[in-house]
């Protein structure tokens, strides 16, 4: 529609997009047969025939299986740089991803791998055309808290290539009170901190995650509309929330696009942003979202506006740097 295509040449920021779930599946088939890795699926029409899930976990064993292709540096290098494209072709000029290194441990990875794929693609984009990228060393929640102190200080070589730390991974019976070790330990080492919270579990998991983890950004957070007194502290602290509309929809935390509630946040005036989480697999990118928005909540152009300008006031930049983008 019309909104999204004047979206479409305006420069936007995304802030919540795991770069596993960017991986697209001729990509995966490809890397699949490169490394001999045998999966449930021969082709594209297969895999996108998968991609039919009935809430968060039936979309993570997919995942992990999917990310489990990934072994060496060029598989790294060309994921990043699928993705970067993708901005490039978007318009999304800052982005922040998050890098889950726990991720590729069974497979014998090694993070420096990881990072030294990423970084040539990232390189190769900032030098191309000016890309800004940040990265968000997230951790898997539904491991115990040990392993992902044993993984922060496996990253503390690399802490120069992070800006902030994230959690991700199944929500429901994995607590925010479960990581406030971890969440101290990276507070000292001066990482910005955000979680995901109140997308499958309840509003308190997000009461708890700016209680007792102290996160600046919260990923997702859609279920904070049950909660009126969370819903006017998160709008008079500017606490932004990292939304995924396609996202919510194909892992059903709400029925149909019509049922989302991103517009009733915005409008009560929640920092609330548009993002796409995993595109490979819920659908689209980050216009595709926008589109949604357009066509099922007849979102306006000013809407438009105020989410555009919210994903660069939540951002993980110095105001300096969030002036020369804008
Ligand atoms: N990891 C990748 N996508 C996720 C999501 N939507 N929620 C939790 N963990 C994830
Ligand atoms: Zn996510």
């Amino acid at each position: 529609g019309p909104v999204t295509q004047w979206l479409a040449g305006m420069p936007k920021a995304e802030l919540h997009l795991h770069i596993d779930g960017s991986l697209r599946a001729p990509r995966l088939l490809q890397l699949a047969a490169k490394h001999g890795v045998s999966l449930p699926y021969s082709s594209v029409e297969e895999v996108e025939a998968a991609y039919n899930f009935s809430d968060l976990q039936s979309f993570l064993d997919l995942y992990y299986l999917g990310a489990s292709v990934l072994r060496d540096a060029d598989d790294f290098y060309l994921l990043m740089k699928d993705y970067l494209e993708v901005c490039r072709v978007q318009n999304i000029v800052h982005c922040e991803i998050m890098v889950e290194p726990q991720t590729y441990l069974p497979q014998g990875v090694d993070l420096g791998v990881v990072l030294e794929g990423f970084d040539r693609a990232i390189a190769e984009a900032k030098s191309g055309w000016g890309q800004s990228v940040g990265l968000i060393l997230s951790f898997l929640r539904h491991l115990p808290e040990a392993e992902c102190l044993e993984m922060l200080t496996a990253a503390d070589p690399y802490r120069a290539h992070f800006c902030a730390i994230g959690l991700a991974s199944a929500e429901r019976d994995f607590p925010p009170a479960n990581f406030q070790t971890l969440y101290r330990e990276a507070a000292k080492r001066g990482y910005a901190l955000t979680a995901h919270a109140g997308e499958e579990g309840p509003p308190s998991f997000i009461h708890d995650a700016l209680q007792l983890l102290s996160v600046a950004r919260i990923d997702h957070g859609v279920r904070a509309i049950e909660d009126e007194y969370l819903l006017n502290q998160l709008a008079a602290d500017r606490l932004p929330l990292t939304v995924c509309p396609l996202s919510n929809v194909r892992l059903c935390v709400y029925d149909d696009m019509s049922q989302h509630r991103i517009l009733d946040l915005l409008d009560r005036g929640l920092c609330v942003t548009v993002n796409s989480d995993d595109p490979a697999y819920f659908g689209g990118d980050l216009l595709e979202n926008f589109a949604a928005l357009e066509t099922d909540l007849s979102m306006s152009k000013e809407q438009a506006l105020l989410l555009v300008r919210n994903s660069f006031e939540a951002a993980f930049l110095q105001n300096e740097e969030k002036n020369l983008l804008e």
